[in-house]
């Protein structure tokens, strides 16, 4: 007799209790998971986007996926996305992730994801200004277009990984946005001067390291002269570059299948070319030397963000509950087991 499936839940307390001070863990996790995704051991369909016709600005999406690797775990991430949210106050983002045991398909747990969600999503921005700076000098000038929770999860995992800067530039069209991220940059203990920009252009132009975590629906950025100093640019947010911005730089994606969907920023330079060839390779291929990155062009990383990052993190999350006994399992979840009755 196979033993019997149990299903536990975990809270984001615990979630966020585990992967506390635990950024370089997590984004060796993300790289080896980007590792063996590009190695092909991984099932990661396309996303399914869940929109609303009367609630255009809404959307759920569900991304299913199964990794290998020491990892081995099938699951399902189902993350919505209520930007109205911010102005009553709670987060524009919520989720949940399912892993289930690869051996019987039953589910095994129910874990919070938002914070799991900003974590992989924070260290993948991370892993990505580590290795494609390494050929081109380490930014030491930092900006923030858009400032809400992942644009604090992406400092925080810069600076939890070694990143400090001379200068932190910060840009969102809300002020209560900019005023609050400043805060928290104030409370983090920067040491850098931080500086509040009143446009998108003035930030970039000061800035070797620009991070885009907007909402923004359309590209808002749309002169290749903004970029002429070369910076790196983390385009976490996918929809803020001009076709012409993604033509005139490297571009650097976490999958090629997923980011050329959706209306992305080089979704619509494909749209416009009819072509690929301004993708120059998946950030896989740059840390395995495959694919190296020029430093007389900016170069712009592409994240679409892939459900085995979420897997990973979840699974790690659980075994480390597991391990300290802190798993609340629901009791008989599974009640009918047996065939006959
Ligand atoms: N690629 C990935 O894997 C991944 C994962 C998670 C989140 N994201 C994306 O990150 C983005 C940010 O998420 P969040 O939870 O921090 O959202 P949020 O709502 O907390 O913050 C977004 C901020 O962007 C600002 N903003 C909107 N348009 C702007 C513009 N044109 N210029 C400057 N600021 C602008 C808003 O005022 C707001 O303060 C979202 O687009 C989300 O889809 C991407």
């Amino acid at each position: 007799m196979p033993d019997t499936p149990t299903f536990a839940v975990i809270p984001g307390g615990q979630v966020q209790d585990t992967l506390r001070g635990k950024e370089k863990l997590v984004v060796d996790l993300v790289a080896r998971t980007y590792q063996v995704h590009g190695a092909g051991d991984s099932v990661n369909p396309p996303s399914y986007f869940l929109r609303f016709p009367d609630r255009p600005s809404s959307r759920i999406i569900a991304l299913p996926a199964s990794i290998g690797g020491d990892v081995q775990v099938d699951g399902l991430k189902w993350i919505s996305s209520f930007p109205e949210n911010v102005q009553a106050g709670l987060p524009r983002a919520s989720a949940v992730l399912i892993l289930n045991d690869p051996a019987t398909g039953y589910p095994f747990a129910c874990l919070e994801s938002s914070i799991i969600s900003a974590c992989r999503t924070a260290a993948s921005a991370a892993l990505a200004a580590d290795v494609l700076s390494r050929d081109r000098g380490r930014p030491a000038r930092v900006g923030f277009v858009g400032t809400g929770l992942i644009a604090r999860y992406i400092h925080q995992f810069l600076a939890g990984t070694g990143w400090s800067f001379d200068q932190l530039g910060v840009f969102d069209l809300s002020a209560d946005s900019a005023a609050g991220f400043r805060g928290y940059l104030e409370s983090a203990g920067t040491t850098g001067e931080i500086t509040v920009h009143d446009s998108a252009e003035s930030l970039i132009r000061g800035s070797d390291l620009v991070v885009f975590a907007t909402v923004s629906g359309e590209p808002h950025v749309h002169d290749p002269a903004w970029f002429e100093h070369n910076p790196l640019v983390l385009h976490v947010s996918l929809r803020d570059l001009s076709p012409e911005i993604i033509l005139a730089s490297t571009n650097v994606v976490d999958d090629v299948e997923h980011c050329l969907k959706a209306n992305t920023s080089p979704h619509l330079a494909e749209q416009r070319t009819g072509n690929r060839d301004f993708l120059d390779g998946t950030l896989a291929q740059v840390m395995s030397g495959e694919v190296t990155v020029p430093a007389d062009r900016p170069v712009v990383f592409s994240p679409f963000g892939l459900g085995v990052l979420d897997l990973a993190v979840g699974k790690y999350v659980y075994d480390e509950i597991t391990r300290d006994g802190g798993l609340n399992v629901v009791e008989d979840f599974f009640h009918e087991l047996r065939r006959y009755g």
